[in-house]
């Protein structure tokens, strides 16, 4: 029988909760859920409450101890701190607050490389991540990501302050930013996880386009991906719905971390 992976969860929101119940529910042959963290030490404990067998709650800096495996469902800053002191101990990491890497993922990929450790950054709230990865392998000369967020979703966007617009009086859908990943990363930090996510699978932050689109009629965040290269055209369009659990966070990411988790515990794999 293979070893189980001792897996620990810091981050126990919409993320982080969901992941920890579906390690309880799903991988019991395949994993042990160790360790849940959270700043709310009540939530985290809340959780493993309700889990057979109880993790324990322990703070930030005990979780690679005892865990081969952490996955990261807090925020940006937690990964600063959390991504280089765990792959410094050989443990994989699984990260979805991708838009914390955007500083240092020079150093932390290079890092994971050295100590051979993993680290994981699932697709998150967009579709056709696989397919890029596969088109990367044979050139791709253009990434375009499109964002649509309805106008409340964009309030205190630093670029919206910096240039005096405002979504909420527009009369009809408008394309308010063009540029390149990194400036959409700085401009509208709301949308980061899924622009550093297209940017790493394909192009980077300086050679990925992203267009950010608002308007009267839309109710939804949605993402529409157009990559060009040797393979041909492709475009993807992923119309998410929130989480039950955090408004902000799309449902599909919350799905996205389970399906990484089980690809990683799997033996079989469909898909790049
Ligand atoms: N990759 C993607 O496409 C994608 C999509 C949606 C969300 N996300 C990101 O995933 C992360 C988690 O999302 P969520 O919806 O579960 O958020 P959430 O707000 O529901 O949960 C986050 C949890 O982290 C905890 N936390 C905050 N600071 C902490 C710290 N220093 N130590 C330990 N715990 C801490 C909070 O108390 C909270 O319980 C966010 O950063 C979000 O931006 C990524």
């Amino acid at each position: 029988m293979p070893e189980l992976k001792r897996i620990g969860v810091v981050g126990c929101g919409a993320i982080g909760g969901q992941l920890a119940r579906s390690i309880s529910q799903f991988f019991q042959d395949r994993a042990r859920l160790m360790v849940l963290c959270d700043l709310d030490a009540r939530k985290a404990q809340k959780i493993a409450n309700e889990l057979s067998p109880p993790p324990d709650v322990l703070p930030i800096d005990s979780v690679p101890v005892h865990c081969d495996l952490i996955i990261e469902a807090a925020n940006g800053s937690v990964v600063r701190e959390l991504a280089p002191k765990a792959l410094e101990m050989g443990r994989d990491v699984i990260v979805m607050s991708v838009g914390g890497l955007v500083e240092i993922y020079e150093e932390v990929f290079a890092l994971a490389r050295r100590k051979n450790a993993n680290l994981w950054i699932p697709s998150g709230a967009v579709a056709g991540i696989d397919g890029l990865e596969a088109a990367m392998t044979g050139g791709v000369t253009s990434v375009r990501l499109t964002t649509r967020k309805p106008p409340a979703a964009l309030h205190g966007a630093p670029y919206l302050e910096e240039k005096g617009l405002r979504p909420a009086e527009l009369t009809e859908e408008t394309v308010i930013f063009e540029g390149t990943a990194r400036e959409a990363i700085r401009g509208f930090p709301q949308n980061v996880n899924v622009a550093a996510t297209v940017s790493f699978a394909g192009l980077g932050l300086d050679a990925t386009r992203v267009r950010v689109i608002t308007g009267p009629g839309i109710a939804t965040n949605s993402h529409e991906m157009e990559v060009e290269g040797a393979f041909g055209r492709m475009v993807t369009r992923t119309e998410n719905v929130p989480s039950p659990q955090n408004p902000k966070t799309s449902y599909l990411a919350v799905l996205s971390a389970c399906a990484m988790l089980n690809e990683i515990l799997n033996p079989v794999k469909v898909g790049t």
